[in-house]
């Protein structure tokens, strides 16, 4: 930096080690806050403004690598004279090499060579698997240290197909967790079975009839369905025949006894509840998912329901509903559910709403439910506690999140739950609001659009085992298209289970939360275009570079002596740069919450990459050139595997 150095005299850029530590930066971990900084002290200086204001306004640009809109400081001079003053005061270092103006805006270029030492440097390092970060920390932040989250996620109903909502649900929360332990907070993933109310009466009544202990012990979540669906038959058929209706009353008794208490009806929920989450356990760990709580409706304590209730009568919330307003509003939830399930599996979950909606209204005149009244808000008048005093969803909810906190004494609980549920959402939260519980505002809905068509020639899917074999099945059938390519590949059976899960996740995770998508199989599973097929393909291609010309070049143990300065070309410094985006990426995404922010990072990084091979050769150049370059294509693997793992997916070596 010779001429820098003597440069440095009429600079106003400070040096590395004069830049101000900022809120918000973290020279640590992400190394374009360097160089942000190093801009902002510049303008800062040229303007005479704080410099913390001037960090405000400095934005990643298209044009070069900073881009700053002096309006944005919203000083009386002309935006021309401040451009003017920005530039003519501007001196090269060895942080910013240029700057040049376009308007009102000023950009500003990093100087290559230490970006490149910079980024490269801090990504190699960061990848180290720490304790804490057994994947690596380049990316992670602290903003979220010391603080707390409970992310409810998946949460499907016992004895019930696992729908299209919760493999939404599934996938986009177990992001939102892990995306929260990048940004330092402490995770807690949370499964709130569908697992209480007047159903699970029928199901012992089911299971005294058609249960089975071995099938029950080989695959709990299919015996239990089975069950559920005959003698839900021959509750209907009852039903029909006018009476009477034994299976019914039979049911309601021993849902009344498990509201008791009564230990023996209870063992054998019980059995039925943790059978099932073991089967549950096993296909979320296929997908790469892990809850430390499972909880469920049954565990919100009925102490709890009562002192909820009671708050809200003492608070005088409450209003009795008459006949008409239930058919009203039932109807209001039907239709509701209806349109926003379409058709298909969401149908399921649009009437457990309404089944459970109903089972909380007055059968007749006499006796009169209690209900919230929130129709200022246009929320409806949602009953909360039953004429015959059993629980109802809502007052779980409501129950229940006071016992979350009371527990965990969160910072943040989001529920993510799919849009057909909006309205019981926003209920539940705005009666918790008028309940003045003091955690409210701490409470977030992370809501989804529906998936349509997802069913196979056999007919509609309805567990999560039959969703990722689908995929794994339309992986093998695309792999084979290839047959020797195929032949190749040493476990077919492994390979296309990961790649068919990776395309379920991408098709899900690819755009925003809010749009509906169709389950395409054969389209998610192809090698063209933006699947999670092409998304493995790239990072194997990665690692298949430095296996292949492991013979000729191995990286430095010490890569601080790799020459980066090599690299010279265009290519080599747009990979640097969007490498250094990835702390900025990972930021962007935790203020959406939408996890296609790190599905498109992940594109863009593997088609720059792949556009970059044919340039950016590594075999057969000279050492120190194909030192340099291995290292760039080594830290975009180590960055592609970390966003990979952010989503939820194994990043594979070979296929
Ligand atoms: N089990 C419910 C269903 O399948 C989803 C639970 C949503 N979460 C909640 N706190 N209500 O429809």
């Amino acid at each position: 930096f010779s001429v820098t150095k003597r440069l440095r005299n009429f600079s106003m850029m400070p040096t590395l080690a004069e830049l101000p530590r900022l809120p918000g930066t973290d020279f640590d971990r992400c190394k374009l806050d360097v160089f942000r900084v190093a801009v902002a002290t510049h303008i800062s200086k040229a303007l005479d403004i704080p410099v913390e204001t001037a960090f405000t306004g400095v934005d990643l640009g298209k044009k070069a690598d900073f881009t700053v809109a002096v309006p944005r400081f919203r000083l009386k001079a002309k935006p021309a004279d401040l451009v003017a003053k920005i530039l003519d005061t501007f001196q090269p270092d060895e942080l910013i090499e240029r700057v040049f103006a376009d308007g009102i805006f000023v950009n500003f270029y990093s100087r290559t060579s230490t970006l490149a030492r910079l980024t490269l440097d801090q990504i190699n390092e960061l990848s180290k698997p720490t304790e804490k970060y057994p994947h690596g920390a380049y990316g992670t932040n602290a903003t979220g240290s010391g603080k707390k989250v409970i992310i409810e996620f998946s949460s499907p109903n016992i004895a019930k197909p696992f729908h299209a909502g919760h493999l939404r649900s599934t996938i986009i929360g177990t992001f939102l967790a892990n995306l929260f332990e990048t940004c330092g907070w402490e995770a807690i993933r949370f499964n709130y079975l569908g697992d209480w109310g007047k159903q699970f009466g029928l199901l012992a009544v089911g299971y005294e009839r058609y249960g089975s202990e071995e099938k029950l012990q080989e695959n709990a979540i299919m015996h239990l369905f089975e069950v559920y669906v005959a003698i839900n038959k021959d509750a209907k058929a009852e039903e029909e025949r006018g009476g009477p209706e034994e299976v019914n009353e039979r049911a309601k008794a021993i849902f009344r006894k498990m509201e008791d208490g009564d230990e023996e009806t209870l063992a054998l929920w019980n059995r039925f509840r943790d059978l099932s989450i073991k089967a549950y356990e096993k296909v979320y760990a296929r997908l790469n998912v892990r809850f430390d709580v499972y909880s469920g409706e049954s565990q919100v304590e009925s102490a709890r329901i009562h002192a909820a209730i009671d708050k809200l009568k003492e608070n005088k919330l409450v209003t009795t509903k008459t006949k008409e307003e239930s058919r009203i509003n039932k109807d209001r939830y039907r239709e509701e559910a209806k349109e926003k399930a379409g058709n298909g599996n969401l149908e399921e979950a649009a009437e457990k709403l309404a089944e459970t909606k109903i089972d909380g209204e007055p059968e007749n005149q006499e006796r009169l439910a209690l209900a919230v009244d929130l129709s200022k808000w246009k929320l409806g008048k949602p009953v909360v506690e039953k004429a015959d005093g059993t629980t109802i969803y809502v007052v779980r909810d409501i129950a229940g999140a006071i016992q979350r906190y009371e527990t965990y004494h969160f910072n943040k609980m989001i529920y993510v739950v799919g849009d057909q549920q909006d309205l019981h959402v926003a209920q539940f939260f705005k009666i918790l609001e008028l309940m003045k519980e003091p955690f409210v505002k701490s409470m977030e809905h992370v809501n989804f659009g529906r998936v349509l068509g997802m069913s196979t020639r056999r007919g509609e899917v309805k567990f999560l085992d039959e969703i990722l074999d689908m995929a794994k099945e339309a992986m093998l059938e695309q792999m084979k298209t290839n047959e020797e390519k195929f032949k190749a590949v040493e476990d077919p059976e492994g390979t296309s289970d990961q790649i068919g899960m990776t395309c379920v996740k991408i098709q899900d995770m690819q755009s925003k939360r809010a749009i509906s998508y169709s389950f395409d199989p054969a389209r998610m599973t192809s090698w063209d275009g933006d699947t999670g097929a092409y998304l493995q393909y790239a990072h194997v291609r990665m690692c298949s570079v430095t296996r292949k010309v492991a013979h000729q070049v191995t990286l430095r143990e010490d890569v601080s002596k790799i020459n980066v300065d090599l690299l010279t070309e265009p290519k080599a410094r747009e990979i640097v740069y969007l490498l250094a985006t990835y702390p900025d990426v990972v930021r962007a995404a935790f203020k959406t919450y939408e996890p296609s922010t790190i599905v498109s990072y992940c594109f863009k990084l593997a088609h720059l990459i792949s556009s970059a091979w044919e340039t950016l050769i590594v075999m057969n150049q000279e050492q120190e050139l194909a030192q340099a370059r291995l290292y760039l294509f080594t830290c975009a693997r180590l960055v592609l595997s970390s966003a990979m793992r952010l989503l939820s997916l194994t990043p594979l070596e070979r296929m």
